[in-house]
């Protein structure tokens, strides 16, 4: 990819009327440019203060602000209501980040990656036996969901009462993550979600199950959490990730199949244990997960510049991942990157708690499509990536000669 620096983004930027316009034109440019408005941040304000938030858009100062949770503390405080309490990703609560970190990183060791992998590589070539003869499916709908299911079903042992409903409550309550305007109709949407996943999940608290919550709920009195702390921990897992193991598989397929001659090496590496290289690298180019939030708790000096306490803080993990300062060559496909240059899984005390699994089931579903013979982009409007408010919603690729 070649980026344009200094596009002028950052003049027009200044020259705009008013907070709206100004908060409009970054808008426009996260969803459309990303990689050149983060270029341009990172070389002339690397910290980047808006009406709205600041934008902290360095290798280093991205990994200063998370490895500092007192100060950058996670503020999602309003997802509350949602999972029916404080959970270690809504707050800085002692109970929830230190006790029940460790209890459910108990309960999702990283050996699980084997079984995780067979699930979503046994579902994924379901779904493209399925399609094979149609010579084309639907990564989305048709793939990376059902497998993203799949795997909440049958490793996390929340199988929904029926996918479809749990991938519709998951994806209202995630819409509320990034409803920053406060849309009303977002709001109430995930609030009946959440409260209908939780009247669900109290059905599950006898489930014993070998699986993730059949492990929570019989873990041994001394270690154990109440009914209610199980209930809020459960409606975490499937949040967690069906959204976003989803769209981060399919904006990676995307940018191989741009990339016609590094598709056809990752799908001959496809047996390797190499292949998950492209995968990883693949996501840096277009990752789902762009920026993650934090709220600044007291003044802080990052750089040259003063954070002010309340601020709303815009870590950008995409933008880090191109920092030339940090990573040799961002712009070029590489498959020998260092691990630390990779967040896609955050960093610090928040890292993700699904990122052994996470990564498993991704992986092993983009090999399963890959190894298929002829997989290929088809031209549009049959073959265009169609997202909805920035979430995935289909994405037709060809298969077969
Ligand atoms: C496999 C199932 C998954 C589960 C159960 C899960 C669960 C979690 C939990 C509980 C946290 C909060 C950790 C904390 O606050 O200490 C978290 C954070 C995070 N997860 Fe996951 N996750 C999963 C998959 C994924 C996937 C597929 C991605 C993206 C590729 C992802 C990206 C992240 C990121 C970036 C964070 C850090 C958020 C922050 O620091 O603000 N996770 N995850």
């Amino acid at each position: 990819v070649d980026v344009a620096i200094d596009a002028g983004r950052l003049a027009r930027y200044d020259e705009a009327a008013s907070p709206l316009d100004k908060m409009l034109l970054v808008g426009q440019w996260l969803s459309t440019d990303w990689l050149g408005f983060f270029a341009e941040l990172r070389a002339h304000r690397p910290v980047f203060t808006t009406p709205m938030f600041t934008f902290v858009t360095r290798y280093t100062d991205v990994i200063e602000v998370l490895a500092q949770n007192e100060v950058f503390a996670m503020g999602y405080e309003r997802f509350e209501p949602i999972l029916g309490g404080p959970h270690m990703f809504t707050c800085e609560s002692a109970e929830t980040n230190w006790a029940e970190r460790g209890q459910l990183r108990a309960l999702i060791p990283s050996a699980d990656v084997d079984r995780v992998r067979e699930i979503a590589g046994r579902c994924a070539d379901e779904a493209l036996d399925a399609a094979a003869e149609r010579g084309r499916i639907d990564l989305v709908g048709g793939l990376f969901r059902p497998v993203m299911l799949r795997v909440c079903a049958e490793y996390f042992g929340v199988p929904g009462p029926d996918p479809d409903r749990l991938w519709r409550w998951v994806r209202a309550a995630v819409r509320d993550l990034v409803n920053y305007v406060d849309d009303p109709e977002i709001r109430a949407a995930a609030l009946a979600a959440g409260a209908e996943l939780r009247v669900y999940l109290r059905g599950l608290l006898e489930h014993t199950g070998d699986d993730v919550l059949g492990r929570l709920n019989t873990l041994p009195a001394a270690m154990g959490l109440s009914a209610e702390r199980r209930t809020v921990n459960a409606a975490f897992l499937p949040i967690g990730f069906l959204e976003s193991g989803t769209a981060s598989s399919a904006n990676l397929v995307e940018q191989l199949l741009l990339r016609p001659s590094i598709r056809e090496a990752a799908a001959a590496a496809s047996g390797s244990p190499d292949f998950d290289r492209y995968v990883w690298e693949a996501l840096r180019f277009n990752p789902f997960l762009k920026v993650i939030s934090r709220v600044c708790r007291n003044d802080y000096r990052l750089g040259g510049t003063v954070i002010p306490a309340g601020s709303l803080v815009m870590v950008s993990l995409a933008s880090a991942m191109f920092d030339e300062r940090a990573v040799d060559d961002p712009e070029e496909f590489r498959l020998d990157r260092p691990a630390h240059v990779r967040l896609h899984f955050g960093f610090g005390p928040h890292q993700c708690l699904g990122t052994h699994p996470g990564a498993a089931m991704i992986a092993e579903a983009v090999r399963r499509l890959l190894a298929r013979p002829g997989v290929r982009s088809l031209p549009p409007p049959e073959g265009a990536f169609v997202r909805q408010g920035g979430f995935p919603e289909r994405f037709v690729v060809g298969l077969g000669r």
